[in-house]
């Protein structure tokens, strides 16, 4: 019998619970052994709850149980968090998690302290909700050289943009209504704001360098700025707008951004909407690869947490070590600016002729509601910078994903 330990009883520790003892017989029946919530941690109390009998407020009851040998950490935030998965760790207890702003911050510590209590340190359900992307990583795309991995990582802004692009639907309702779904953080800001696809893309982009890419080094935008034309200027160009997490190897320099992006219409991206994320990859030998799914929601990620608490079972039982591409040292980012692209530049109509002239091989003249837009042709971003600088009028600029 496996006894597991969960740590949080809120929005996704529930959907664990949920998971392991709704799917009880099937999972044992993939493992060959029961598993067992033995206990759930928290600080409140949950009458009526049928697993109101499970709860305990003390960790150590659960760090000194040595029949815990798993411990799903679903508590989020870096404090408590964090101490709690090194004690688990030190004491040889494997720990599955949800919590991408641990896993960002902490992850190379807490996969070392793992290796050295000979247990595991996983966290499939920390990118892409229900998506497995982090296994894919570490076993299917082994052989691979990764040269970019593209996603759309956060739910809640897909699920704005999406209805402002579909329904012409206010943000502030928007994102209220992500939060009512459960899709949002609690601090919306970091859903808006890009740091959630940020940590999210510095944590693949570990796994695919093999170094620590850390999220402050990277450039990164939300979508507080875009507005009705821009979804009317991207829907005459037959492209979409989408937060875009990307991190890209051209030649051995790596860089990484988070930021909206037009993408054209025929790219799959394009076609993840809602709430749904969408994660591209393209390898040195495979070509491109997209993984999809739904990107935040209870079940979703407690799914991602449960395959991790199997995975462990199934290793903790045959003795084997579960692989991961995370290694040591710190990945060096090259500006983003210094990468290639094409950019949508959009002024009011009346400036047209200022733009023209400051920035040449201008494309694709399209003009609504008084204001004119065009896609540039392949620059760098400092090139742009330079040729916008001192043109005296606002010029709004959207990248385009490269196909
Ligand atoms: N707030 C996150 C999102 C939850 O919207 O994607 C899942 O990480």
């Amino acid at each position: 019998m496996i006894k597991v330990a969960v740590l949080g009883y809120g929005t996704v520790g529930s959907g664990v619970v949920q998971v392991l003892q709704d799917n009880n017989e099937l999972i044992a029946s993939r493992i060959e052994s029961p598993i067992e919530v033995k206990y759930i941690l928290d600080l409140r109390e949950f009458p009526g709850d049928k697993n109101e009998d499970l709860i305990v407020h003390d960790v150590n009851v659960i760090m000194d149980d040595p029949e815990i040998s798993i411990v799903c950490e679903t508590m989020g935030g870096t404090g408590a968090a964090y101490e709690f998965t090194k004690t688990a760790l030190s004491r040889g207890k494997s720990v599955c998690t949800s919590n991408k702003a641990l896993v960002e911050k902490y992850g190379p510590e807490l996969i070392a302290l793992a290796g050295k209590n000979n247990c595991n340190y996983l966290f499939e359900a920390s990118v892409g909700g229900g998506i497995p992307i982090i296994r894919p990583i570490n076993t299917s795309l082994a052989p691979e050289h990764i040269t970019s991995i593209v996603g759309i990582l956060n739910g809640t802004t897909n699920y704005i943009l999406t209805k402002m692009d579909t329904e012409g639907a206010d943000y502030a309702d928007v994102l209220k209504k992500a939060q009512e779904l459960g899709y949002a953080e609690r601090d919306p800001e970091a859903d808006v704001e890009g740091h959630d696809a940020g940590r999210k893309i510095a944590i693949l982009g570990s796994l695919m360098t093999g170094k620590t890419v850390h999220y402050e080094d990277m450039y990164v935008e939300g979508i507080t700025s875009i507005d009705t034309l821009d979804f009317a200027f991207a829907g005459a160009m037959n492209k979409t707008v989408k937060l875009i997490a990307g991190i890209y190897d051209n030649d051995g320099e790596i860089t990484a951004l988070v930021a909206p992006h037009m993408v054209n219409k025929d790219h799959p991206l394009a076609g993840v909407n809602d709430v749904f994320n969408g994660i591209y990859v393209t390898g040195n030998m495979l070509g491109e690869v997209m993984f999809y799914g739904k990107g935040a929601g209870k079940l979703a990620t407690a799914s991602a947490v449960v395959s991790d608490v199997v995975d462990i079972a199934r290793a903790d039982i045959k003795g084997v070590k579960i692989p991961c591409a995370w290694g040591e040292g710190s990945q060096k980012l090259t500006d983003h600016r210094q990468r290639k692209g094409r950019f949508f530049l959009r002024v009011k109509e009346t400036d047209s002729d200022k733009l023209k002239s400051a920035v040449n091989g201008l494309a694709e003249e399209t003009v609504i509601d008084g204001h004119a837009g065009y896609i540039t042709g392949l620059m760098t971003e400092e090139e742009l910078d330079k040729a916008l600088a001192g043109i005296g009028t606002d010029v709004k600029m959207i990248r385009l994903l490269q196909a």
